[in-house]
């Protein structure tokens, strides 16, 4: 997990989150890192916004995003192409003023 293009002007940042072995997702630890990654964003880095990319169909990461007070804001329509077939991608993005209101879970 991590932040990347973290940008001070803009105040804002892309979040990525993978737990890579089968057996370890489901647990609550997505929950868990991700709460850490938004309290280091608007706490300890003051930044405003944070966004994320997702393919649709992901729904255990669109469920936690939309969980932890993420909106979409754009979508891409066949964006991404997988064995043959193509799926939408969803831009997120979680703004501090949301985190704050405490959307966490
Ligand atoms: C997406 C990911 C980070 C979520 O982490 P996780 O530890 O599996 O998720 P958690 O156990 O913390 O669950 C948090 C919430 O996610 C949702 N969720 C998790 N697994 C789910 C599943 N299999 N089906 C539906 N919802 C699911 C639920 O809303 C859950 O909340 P609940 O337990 O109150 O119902 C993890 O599954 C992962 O790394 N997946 C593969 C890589 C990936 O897709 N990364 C994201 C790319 S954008």
């Amino acid at each position: 997990m991590g932040l990347s293009n973290i940008n001070k002007v803009n105040k804002n940042c892309d979040l990525f989150i993978m737990i890579g072995e089968d057996d370890y997702r489901g647990k609550g630890v997505g929950k868990i890192a991700m709460d850490w990654l938004m309290d280091y964003s608007f706490n300890k880095l003051k930044l405003h916004k944070i966004n994320l990319g997702v393919i649709a169909n992901n729904v255990p990461a669109v469920k936690l995003y939309k969980k932890l007070g993420f909106k979409i804001e754009g979508i891409m329509i066949d964006e991404v192409r997988y064995k043959n077939k193509y799926y939408n991608f969803y831009s997120m993005a979680l703004f501090e003023k949301d985190y704050k209101k405490g959307v966490k879970i």
